[in-house]
C-alpha cells in the first residue's frame, strides 16, 4: 500500500528515466486527488466524525489536513490504510497563510467556511502556475448570496451572516467555483441554483457525500444544480472515487510504450472522452467491471481539445501530447482550459519532439525520435508526461522538480517500477 510517511519532494531527489521498455503488468490506483481534497474540505460542513477513504498518499493530502487542523478540525490521517478522520467540531475562520498558499485546493475552503461559520478569511491559494487561476467566480456567487468580500490586502475576508439562496449563471463551468458554492449552498437559507455548473466526476463525488450527509441536491452531472439549504448535515463514511487522470495517465504511458498493462479501480465512465481518443490512436482499450487493459502497438495522430468535462480533460493534455510525438501522421491540440498549459512543449522540443504552436493550438507531428534530456519546473501533469516520455526516449532523463509530481501521483516511481520501467529516485548529485 502507499504510503504517506515516504519523503515525497525531498527537493534535491530527481527521476532518472531510461527509456526503451515497453510496460506490462498490472497497476492498482487509489481515489482521485481532485476528489480527496474536496472531501477533505467538506468535514468543515459538520460538526459530527468525517471518515473518508481511498485516500491517495500524494503530498498535497498532508497539506490539506494541515490546513483544517489550523482551522480548529481533528485531522487524523492514516498513512498506510487510505482512511482521514475529520472532526470539526467548532472551526474557526482563518485559515493559515502557510498551508493556504501551498496548493490550489486550499481555495475549496472557502464555500464550507461560508457556510457553516458564515465566515471565511485566507489567503490567495498556490499550486500549479499553469494560468491566472482566478476565484472571481466563486466570489461573484458568493456575492449573489449575500456574502460580503473585505480586500484585506495578501487575504480576503468573506462575511455572510445572512446567507441565502440565490439564481447563479457561471461564465464557465469551473470546478471549483461550482465546488464553493455547491458547499456554501447546503448549509444556506432557501435555495440556489448553480446554471452552467461544472460536471467532473469529482464534483458528483463531493455532491454524493454531501447527499449522504444529508444535503438537499438535485442535478447531479447535469449542468444545472439545485440545492435546497438544510439546517444541519451529519457525520459520514465515504470512499473518494477512482482518480481518473492518473488512469489517464498510465493508460497513456502503456500505449505510448507499445505495452501491455491492466489498471485496476477505474471508472470506465469517467474517461469516454480520453478512452474514444486512444482507441482512435489505434490504441486496443478492454474495459472490464473496475479495470482497463491498456494495449498498443504502434500509434496513428488524431485530434483532441481540451474541454470542462466531459470533454477531453486538460489534465491529460500533456500526456497525450507526449503520445502523439510517436503516433504516426500530425495531431492537433487545441488547449481551452488553462492558457499555460503549453509551457512544457519547450521541454519536449529539447527531446526532439515536432510540436509547432500557435496561440492555444498545438501541431504534432510524428513519429520522431526522443533523447534523454534534463526537465525542470513542470507542473504535477507536464511533470508526468516528461518522464513518460523518458521511457520512450533514447538514453537518460532526469526529471528536476519532483515535488510537483508528488503532489498528484502517489508511488509514481514503484508503480512505474511495478510495470517494468526503468525508472528510479535518485538525489541530484548521486
Ligand atoms: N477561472 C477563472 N476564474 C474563476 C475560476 C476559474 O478565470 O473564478 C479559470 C481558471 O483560471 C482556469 C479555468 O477557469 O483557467 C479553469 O478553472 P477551474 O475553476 O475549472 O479549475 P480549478 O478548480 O482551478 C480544478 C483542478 C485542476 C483541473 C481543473 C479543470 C483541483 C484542485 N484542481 O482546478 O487540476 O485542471 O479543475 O478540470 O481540483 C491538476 O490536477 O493537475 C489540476 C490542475
Amino acid at each position: 500500500m502507499a504510503s504517506h510517511s515516504t519523503t515525497p519532494g525531498a527537493a534535491a531527489d530527481v527521476f532518472r528515466v531510461r527509456g526503451g521498455t515497453p510496460l506490462r503488468g498490472t497497476v492498482s490506483l487509489a481515489g482521485a486527488k481532485n476528489s480527496a481534497l474536496k472531501l477533505m474540505a467538506a468535514s468543515l460542513l459538520t460538526d459530527e466524525p468525517v471518515e473518508l477513504e481511498q485516500i491517495p498518499a500524494i503530498a498535497d493530502v498532508p497539506v490539506m489536513a494541515e490546513l483544517l487542523a489550523g482551522l480548529g478540525v481533528e485531522v487524523a490521517l492514516d498513512s498506510d490504510g487510505g482512511t482521514c478522520r475529520l472532526r470539526a467540531a467548532d472551526p474557526h475562520f482563518h485559515a493559515p497563510a502557510a498551508a493556504v498558499r501551498r496548493i490550489r485546493a486550499s481555495i475549496s475552503c472557502l464555500g464550507p467556511l461560508v457556510g457553516r461559520v458564515r465566515r471565511a478569511r485566507l489567503a490567495l491559494p498556490g499550486g500549479d502556475q499553469i494560468g491566472a487561476r482566478g476565484i472571481e467566480l466563486h466570489l461573484q456567487g458568493l456575492t449573489a448570496m449575500g456574502a460580503s468580500i473585505i480586500d484585506h490586502g495578501d487575504e480576503l475576508e468573506i462575511i455572510a451572516t445572512d446567507l441565502h439562496g440565490a439564481i447563479i449563471t457561471l461564465d464557465f463551468p469551473s470546478v471549483g467555483a461550482t465546488e464553493n458554492l455547491l458547499m456554501a449552498a447546503v448549509l444556506a437559507d432557501g435555495t440556489t441554483v448553480i446554471d452552467n455548473a461544472a460536471r467532473e466526476p469529482e464534483i458528483q463525488d463531493l455532491c454524493r457525500m454531501l447527499v449522504a450527509m444529508g444535503a438537499n441536491i438535485q442535478g447531479i452531472g447535469a449542468p444545472t444544480l439545485e440545492i435546497e439549504g438544510v439546517e444541519r448535515l451529519t457525520g459520514v463514511r465515504w470512499e473518494t472515487c477512482p482518480d481518473r487522470i492518473e488512469a489517464g495517465t498510465y493508460a497513456m504511458a502503456a500505449a505510448l510504450t507499445g505495452g501491455d498493462v491492466v489498471i485496476e479501480r477505474v471508472r470506465a465512465q469517467d474517461l469516454t472522452m480520453p478512452l474514444i481518443k486512444l482507441r482512435a490512436a489505434g490504441v486496443m482499450v478492454e474495459e472490464g467491471g473496475s479495470s482497463l487493459r491498456v494495449k498498443a502497438a504502434g500509434l496513428d495522430a488524431v485530434d483532441v481539445v481540451t474541454l470542462p468535462y466531459p470533454g477531453f480533460p486538460t489534465d491529460l493534455q500533456p500526456q497525450m501530447m507526449v503520445l502523439l510525438t510517436q503516433a504516426v501522421g500530425t495531431s492537433r491540440c487545441t488547449e481551452n482550459v488553462f492558457e499555460s498549459r503549453f509551457s512544457f512543449v519547450d521541454q519536449l522540443r529539447r527531446m526532439g519532439a515536432d510540436v509547432q504552436i500557435d496561440g492555444h493550438h498545438a501541431m504534432i507531428r510524428g513519429p520522431v525520435p526522443l533523447h534523454g534530456a534534463t526537465l525542470a519546473g513542470l507542473d504535477v501533469r507536464a511533470g508526468a508526461a516528461g518522464a513518460m516520455a523518458g521511457l520512450v526516449a533514447d538514453g537518460e532523463t532526469i526529471i528536476e522538480d519532483i515535488h510537483h509530481i508528488d503532489r498528484g501521483y502517489a508511488d509514481f516511481v514503484p508503480r512505474l517500477q511495478a510495470l517494468g520501467a526503468d525508472i528510479e529516485r535518485v538525489r541530484a548529485d548521486a
